[in-house]
């Protein structure tokens, strides 16, 4: 296996962080996550960010979080969910090694998200309207694992049997 990054990404939910812990532990790679990072740089939670300083600034801050990482090596990258719904950022993880997008039914996210306590400020909204609205960015990315029928343990070594195949 290269030393190309694994970057797991899909919608609030999906279980990005959970997988992402677990194909680190499994790799012996160092786990990455852009909200925890971006967190670190503006000294203040991502609830807080967006409170304060508003959505259009977390986007660029989350911008720049991933041109940054793109241009490291080795790191598993777990993303904020809409981290790669912007086109350019999604091209540049692409380059960066292989990007795998979770997914998970309407019903499964909602369950998921109602046992999860984390301050999510999009999931206040109509947030089944926001995924609907960047299904099609997250269908382009070309791997796509369905996690709403299995366990984080199951998707983790589903995606470090695809790294060593495709030996990224
Ligand atoms: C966001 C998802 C969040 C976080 C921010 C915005 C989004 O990350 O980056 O609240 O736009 O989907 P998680 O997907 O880890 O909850």
């Amino acid at each position: 296996m290269n030393d190309h990054n694994i970057v797991i990404t899909g919608f609030m939910g999906t279980g990005k962080s959970t997988v992402s812990r677990l194909v680190a532990e499994k790799l012996g790679r160092t786990l990455v996550d852009t909200d925890a990072e971006i967190e670190k740089r503006i000294g203040k939670p991502v609830a807080r960010i967006f409170a304060e300083e508003g959505e259009t600034y977390f986007r660029l801050v989350e911008r720049r979080m991933c041109r940054f990482l793109a241009a490291q090596r080795g790191f598993v990258i777990s993303t904020g969910g809409g981290m790669l719904v912007d086109d350019g950022n999604r091209d540049v993880m692409l380059a960066s090694g292989t990007v795998v997008c979770l997914t998970a039914d309407p019903e499964v996210l909602a369950e998921r998200l109602r046992a999860d306590q984390s301050d999510r400020p999009l999931m206040r909204g109509n947030w089944r309207g926001l995924l609907e609205q960047r299904r099609s960015a997250y269908e382009s990315i070309p791997i796509q694992i369905d996690t709403s029928h299995k366990s984080p343990e199951q998707i983790a070594d589903e995606i470090v049997a695809l790294c060593q195949t495709a030996s990224v």
